[in-house]
This record gives structure tokens, sequence and C-alpha cells, in this order.
């Protein structure tokens, strides 16, 4: 027998039992005659005690274990005389009197504790060692519990779990897709799906009138803390529903785990804001409304005085910072350089301090005078002791410049705690948005989400100016999840493929299927899909979804653990019928 208990199960309740339990060495410490081990396992702690003058052999033996060894030890539970309170475990020990080596370890190349001193490509390369971490543990569990609960809750709402193809057929819309050579179909290549998109709208034309799936999608695009190449959705689609009932069935979902997971009620609905007001007072899409700080337009008022900076901008706004008016030169020289980093991409920041004594300073002194600032702090709603901070520049980027000298002002000022969340819908989307590069309106959700039908005469002659009926969930500032009512009528879904540029061939070529299936009767049907890690990391309190994937990759796109992606042997190749091209050494 390995195990009578685990080594996070024994308390003062068990005092006198014969136990057996199997585990790793955290670690352990010689104190005279007695040495003290750690035994770990998945669920805990318990201190093993070895006594040189009883059983000096065994002694021996246990101060021949290294770190991380796994072991077998028998022995008997007894009170401890130092007891650690801060663990379920800390008021006992096992008074050992059988010892078995099940497998030495070699050292671990890091420390196996809670602040290891491993850096983040050892632990990544040795991932398997990072997970035995209590840190790893906790979000590994944390993740394996919202799962549950999600498919608790999905299962009371009557949906049904039905799994989609992970070999598909590549489509051009998105992000890029993975491809996968087909050996028996030479030169023809499946891709790996984005999403299950198409499938779960087919499966609604089948009658399935309410499906999810936690279930793995693939994107090939640049990677970021929030972005893994391969990561997992929690993927919906409801037939005979539109928007509301989306946002309601949805809404209790979270509202469900936040309640099972995180013990926190939310009394009536999440707010909503429309795309367009979240851009204006965020200056995103995705507003960490955890805190005020809103921004603020000056165009207008900043015109005419002969700045140029400011005259030639497409959009000036700004931030107020409360009661920040005494920041030093050196703390605005460091905000200046933060928005001056190509992450941000502002040019400089212009700044006006409504100081304590009245007196109003600012870095455009010489172009405008007490009066002018003193309508910017009005439009700001500024307070005596505050400092306001402006950018300018084309709209979208001066806007998304400020949302993040927002958040970063919210970090340094502190003005959001760690436990707090603040959930809320982002909606009324646009459905299109326009590439300057290859002059072609793009779907900004997918080409499938159906415009609000008060606009649809405007996708004639005004297709920008069209709103969808699509919609994220954020929370914290985080995208965790969008969706959208679908184009179930296939004249719509013709002239939306037009819109975006697809001759009537390449639709018909890439999505064929789809709209002969839409021939056959398909019910009006809506959905979403959320970002199963990163909603995991926000639960969890985590920056990187990396800390609640078993196994991610790099931000390379590689498993530094099993050495992935890497070169196909030539058998393979030919057989594949591939050719790798020479890569250009300069490159
Ligand atoms: P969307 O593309 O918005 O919608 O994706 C849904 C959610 O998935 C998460 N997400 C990601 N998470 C980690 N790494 C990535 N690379 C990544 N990309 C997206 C985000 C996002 O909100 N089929 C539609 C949904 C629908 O219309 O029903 C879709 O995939 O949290």
């Amino acid at each position: 027998m390995y195990r009578t208990h685990t080594c996070g199960e024994l308390n003062m309740q068990h005092a006198g039992k014969e136990v057996v339990l199997s585990g790793w060495v955290q670690r352990s410490r010689d104190l005279g005659g007695m040495t003290f081990i750690d035994l770990r396992d998945r669920y805990g702690i318990t201190q093993l005690v070895f006594n040189m003058e009883t059983d000096a052999p065994l002694c021996q033996e246990a101060r021949k274990l290294g770190r991380e060894f796994v072991i077998r030890a028998s022995g008997e539970v007894r009170e401890r005389s130092n007891k650690n309170l801060k663990i379920p475990t800390g008021e006992i020990e096992i008074e050992v009197k059988k010892l078995d080596v099940l497998n030495p370890s070699k050292l671990p190349p890091f420390t196996i504790e809670d602040d290891t001193d491993g850096g983040d490509e050892l632990r990544m390369k040795y991932r398997y060692l990072d997970l035995r971490r209590n840190v790893m543990k906790n979000s590994l569990e944390l993740r394996h519990r919202m799962a549950g609960e999600i498919r608790k809750y999905l299962d009371q709402q009557k949906f049904i779990e039905i799994e989609t193809p992970v070999m598909i057929k590549s489509t051009p819309e998105g992000a890029r897709d993975f491809v996968v050579p087909s050996r028996m179909n030479p030169g023809q290549f499946y891709a790996l799906p984005q999403s299950p998109q198409i499938f779960k709208q087919l499966l609604m034309i089948s009658g399935y009138d309410r499906y999810y799936q936690i279930v793995k999608c693939f994107r090939d695009e640049d990677l970021r803390a929030d972005r893994q190449p391969e990561f997992t959705q929690v993927d919906c689609e409801m037939a005979f529903a539109g928007q509301e009932d989306v946002l309601n069935t949805f809404e209790g979902l979270a509202k469900h785990l936040f309640q099972k997971i995180k013990n926190i009620s939310f009394n009536g609905p999440f707010p909503r804001i429309t795309f367009q007001d979240a851009m204006e007072r965020y200056g995103t899409d995705k507003p960490d409304i955890r805190f005020g700080m809103e921004l603020f337009e000056l165009t207008e008022l900043t015109r005419g005085h002969g700045f140029p900076v400011f005259d030639d901008a497409e959009y000036v706004g700004g931030i107020n910072a409360e009661n920040c008016a005494g920041f030093s030169r050196k703390q605005i020289d460091n905000l200046i350089e933060y928005v001056k980093r190509p992450q941000i991409g502002a040019k400089g920041m212009v700044w006006v301090k409504w100081n304590e004594d009245g007196s109003v300073r600012s870095s455009v002194d010489k172009f405008y005078d007490e009066a002018a600032l003193g309508k910017w702090i009005e439009k700001a709603g500024a307070r005596k002791s505050d400092l306001l901070l402006i950018l300018a520049g084309n709209r979208v980027d001066t806007q998304e410049a400020l949302s993040e000298l927002r958040l970063e002002m919210g970090r340094r000022l502190e003005l959001v705690k760690d436990d707090e969340f603040a959930p809320l819908w982002v909606v009324d989307f646009p459905l299109l948005e326009w590439d300057e590069e290859t002059k072609r309106f793009y779907a900004m959700h997918h080409p499938f989400t159906s415009p609000r039908p008060e606009d649809i005469p405007l996708l004639d002659n005004d297709p920008g100016a069209v709103c969808a009926n699509a919609y994220d969930l954020v929370i914290n500032g985080v995208e965790i999840g969008g969706g959208s009512v679908r184009i179930h009528d296939g004249k719509l879904q013709k002239k939306m493929f037009e819109t975006l540029g697809f001759t009537y061939e390449q639709a018909t070529e890439q999505f064929g299927f789809l709209t002969e299936a839409f021939a056959y009767g398909a019910p009006p049907h809506a959905g979403v899909a959320f970002g199963f890690d990163r909603w995991v990391a926000v639960f969890a309190g985590s920056d990187s979804i990396r800390d609640v994937i078993a196994f991610p990759k790099n931000n390379a796109g590689r498993d530094l653990m099993i050495d992935s992606p890497s070169a196909l042997s030539a058998e393979q190749l030919s057989e594949l019928r591939l050719k790798i091209e020479k890569q250009d050494p300069g490159k």
C-alpha cells in the first residue's frame, strides 16, 4: 500500500493512528538528534520526524534523502510540540517507523517553493517541476473548479456539450490559421479552428438549440500576456434567441461563477456601455471601471492659440489625476517617458496643475493664459490640487494612448484593489472596420454577425456607420468574451459577403456549405464565446494567462519543454510531398 492518507489530511483527530504517506521531500532539517522532513503531495505538507536516539539507522537513512525524492513513510501520528497553525496539518507529525525510497531525484534546477529562484525560461523548460509549486497547483485547481461550475450552470440551463472537429478548412477572415498537411490528399491542408464558429451555427440549423463546448482554439497571431496560439474557449450558441437572451443567460453564468468561486454576489444587472461611449470615456473597448479618471475632450477648446501640436491634431484629450498637482518634475518626466514608449506611441504630453494655493501652471503657459486653462479645468471637472495630463494626435490612437496612461495612473496611484471585480457589457460594436492598407472593410467580429435591423439600409451607402448586434463581456479591463446575433437569412449573408469584398465565387468556395445550410430552415440564433484562460487568470489575480495553463507556449510560440515546433524528417516531408524553402541567412 502506498498511502492510507494524503499529506494534507491528518490532524489531532488522527493522533495515535498508524498511517502510511507517500510524496516528495520538500525539505529536511537536522536538529540535534532529530531529523525533520516535510513531505509534500498535491494536498499539502506533513512533517515526518526521525529520532537518532530511538532508531539511529532509520534516521541515517532519512539524512540521505535529497529534495524531491519520492518516498513512502509509515509511522504513528502524534501531537507536535512546536505547532505550525498556518497549515492544516501543523498540529501533528509522523513518527516514522519505516521508510522506502520509491525514487530518488536529481537536484531540481530551481527550488520548488512559492518564492522560487527559477527564472521564466527555466521554469518553462521544466514545467513539470514548476507545476509542483503551490501557485501553479492553485491555478490549475481553480481552472478545474471553474470548468466544473460552468458545466453545472449550463447543464441546468439545458445546454448540451457537443464536440466539433479540430481539423477543418482554412478561411481567410480573422487571424492566420495554423495548417496541417494532408498525406492522403497531397498539396491540401486542413486548418485548425480559430473557433468553432461555423460548426456551432450549423448545430443551430440541426436543431440543437442550446450548445456549448469547452474547446481548444488556435490562432497564429502575435503573442502577448493575454494571448496564446492555442487557448480555450467556453463556446456557446442559442437558437430562437436574440441579444437580450444571450446577455441574460450569460450574465447568469458570470454571476454563478462569481458566487461559487469568489463568493461575491452582484445585485442588479451588470452595467452596459456602448462601444462609442467606451471609446470616448475610457479610450478602449475594454474599460476597467474599477476607478473613474474618465477621458475628456479638449479639441475645440485648444484650437486657435498658436500651439501647432494642438491646432493640427484631430483630437486633443486628457485625464484628470485627482490630488496629483504636487507631482514633481521628475514624476511628470517619468510619465512623459511612459507615454512616449513605442507601445503607447504618444509624441509628448502636456500637463496642467491647479495648485493648492489656487495658481494654475502648465507646460503650455506660453500659448494658453489662465482663462483658457480654466476652461480646460472646467471641462475636466477638476478641483484644486488636481493634475491634468493631455495628449493630442489622431482620435483613435490618442484615445488608446490615454487609456494606457489612465491605467498606468490607476496602478501608480493604487486606485484598484486586487479583490475587486467590475464586470460590464460593451454593446453596439460597429459591424465593419475600414482597413486603409487593403482599402476594404473587414468584419469587426466575424462575417456572420448581424447588423442591427434598423441599420441594414446603411449597408449600401454608409457601411462604416452600421452597428452590429454584437457584445463583449469585460471584467477589470480584460475582454473575457464576445459574441453576436448571427445573420440567419441567406440574402443578408450574401450582402454581407459583398460588402466585405468577396465575389460570389469566393464566398461559395469558402463558405458555400454554410450558405447552402441556411437554405434549409436556419432558426434565428445568437451566441458568445468566453476566453476561458483569461477568465481563470482574472479570478486568479494573474496578469498572464500562462499562469493558468498547464503547458503554455512562450512569446515566440515555442514550447521550451518539448522543444516544439521542430523540423520534420526528410521521410515525413517526402510522404507529405512538402519541400522546405531554403531560409535566407540574412533573415
Ligand atoms: P473572439 O474572437 O472574440 O470570438 O474570441 C472570444 C474570446 O476568446 C478569447 N481569446 C483569446 N484568449 C487567449 N488567446 C488568444 N489568442 C485569444 N483570442 C481570443 C478572448 C475573446 O473574447 N467565434 C467568436 C465568438 C462568437 O461570436 O460566438 C469568437 O471566437 O477572451
